[in-house]
């Protein structure tokens, strides 16, 4: 059903004039449901097939519930398209952009239709008074809406961002061939804004949809994007990955896989989805490289677990560069054992690390009251005396006292007391955060964090 525009006290909401750039599967599906929305929308295109399509009401793409929505759309005056940039633009208050990004050559999106389309768009807007809001919807390289869109269109405009006209992205989480029910049910509406004139434009767009409005800064927005992609690709990837290795050891993975999703506490959550250091522990490694013994043993491929591993020891190798990146003077480790609480040190990233930076002849002491060696027991005094007896003289009983005789920091995880001392005594030292821990920024230490 088509809406109208909706009155309330401060004056008409809802409806707005939108120009939309590009009628391919995002374009048309935006159209005909913004057109649906209440607002008066304007589809621009440089194919004059797919803008008479629309004009006579038939949708330019095959979707569910599309060809409905746009003839409908079309017939109530909501919906048109023309090929002229610049009339749309001048019949419009806000332009969504929406061309296709395709891979070029070398592997990088090529941005050019973005960049065409944001230069007619500020032709257009040239030595006009009327305020527009420019919305990349194109999925696009973090930067690139504030670092290159933004300098074209100031340049075609004649004027700066953020005054008359403003400049946002607005990623698209639309799956092909359920993108209506998903525009009307997205996970939630990402507003990458640089003003707060064109975040309250973009949010008043989709004023009628139901989900979490979520206003960051471009580059993250067009990075969510990016990795939503990315991590759908996997996680396809892992279960195929999965069915071949298990298919070798008799187990039907539709089963398996149906059950393991099930676990929506540590397996479909953002469990184990904080940036943070390298994982270890008495389980993890094990476990993957048991799976990938499973897959050798049955002939199957497994690059996926083969890379988590190799991924885990890069980001080992980033720590200990950041360490060098500062040259070779003493050093603090806050944390030994794989994680905080515990003294549990099999195949601790961070023992990994100490080990790394003893041969590169760093000066170290270690600050973890856990892993005091007097109480260890059983596995874990078995292993500190086996593996790593020369650490034991590395342990500092006094964090304060560590941190003054350091001069570069490396957190991983300290009681609460002991990262008091870091931020009381670590002002001036270079603090190598592999925690992510937003606290520590500011704390008055050269602030390193080592993945952000
Ligand atoms: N298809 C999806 O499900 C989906 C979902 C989210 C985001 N995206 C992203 O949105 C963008 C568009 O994807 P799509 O699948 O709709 O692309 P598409 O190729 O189906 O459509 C792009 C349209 O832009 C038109 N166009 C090219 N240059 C133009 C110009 N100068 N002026 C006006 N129109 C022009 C083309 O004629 C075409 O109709 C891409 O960056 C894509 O990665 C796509």
């Amino acid at each position: 059903m088509i809406g109208g525009s909706r009155r309330l006290a401060g004056g008409w909401i809802g409806e707005m004039k939108v120009a939309i750039f590009g009628l391919g599967y995002v374009g048309a599906v935006s159209g005909a449901c913004l057109a649906e929305l209440g607002h008066e929308v304007v589809g621009v295109d440089v194919s004059g097939a797919k803008v008479d399509l629309i004009n006579r009401g038939e949708a330019p793409i095959v979707e569910e519930m599309i060809a409905e929505l746009t003839a409908q759309a079309v017939q109530l005056g909501k919906f048109r398209a023309i090929t002229d940039a610049a009339a749309a633009v001048h019949a419009s208050e806000i332009s969504l952009v929406s061309v296709g990004t395709p891979t070029a050559p070398d592997g990088t999106p090529d941005l050019s239709y973005v960049d065409h389309v944001v230069a007619e768009i500020g032709a257009a807007l040239k030595g006009r008074r009327e305020p527009h809001i420019v919305v990349i919807r194109s999925t696009v390289p973090p930067g690139a809406t504030e670092k290159r869109f933004a300098p074209v269109l100031e340049q075609a405009a004649g004027e700066k961002l953020g005054q008359r006209i403003h400049l946002a992205f607005n990623p698209e989480f639309l799956r092909e061939g359920r993108s209506v029910r998903d525009f009307h049910q997205p996970p939630f509406t990402i507003i990458g804004a640089m003003s707060d004139a064109g975040f309250e434009g973009v949010k008043r767009l989709y004023d009628g949809v139901e989900s979490e409005t979520i206003r960051t800064d471009p580059a993250t927005a067009e990075s969510i994007k990016l990795l939503s992609n990315a991590w759908h690709g996997l996680k396809v990837a892992f279960a195929n990955e999965a069915a071949r290795i298990l298919k070798t050891a008799g187990v039907d993975a539709r089963k398996a896989l149906e059950i393991f999703a099930k676990d929506t506490v540590l397996n479909i959550s953002p469990a184990y989805l904080r940036p943070g250091f390298a994982f270890g522990g008495s389980c993890l490694p094990k476990d993957l490289r048991a799976m990938i013994s499973i897959a050798d043993k049955g002939q199957a491929s497994a690059p996926i677990m083969k890379a988590a591993i190799a991924s885990n020891e890069a980001h080992l190798d980033a720590a200990l560069a950041a360490v060098r990146a500062c040259g070779r003077r003493p050093v603090v480790l806050f944390g030994l054992a794989f994680k905080p609480g515990t003294d549990d040190l099999r195949e601790s990233p961070y023992v990994a690390l100490a080990e790394r930076l003893i041969g590169k002849g760093y000066a170290l002491q270690i600050v973890d009251p856990y892993v005091d060696a007097s109480r260890l027991m059983g596995k874990n005094k078995e292993f500190i005396e086996r593996e790593i007896p020369h650490f034991v003289e590395l342990m500092a009983r006094d964090a304060e006292d560590a941190v003054d005789a350091a001069e570069i920091i490396v957190y991983g995880h300290a009681t609460g007391v002991d990262k008091g001392a870091i931020i009381e005594r670590g002002i001036g030292k270079v603090l190598i955060d592999l925690s992510g821990d937003k606290e520590l920024e500011l704390c008055g230490a050269d602030y390193r964090g080592v993945g952000w």
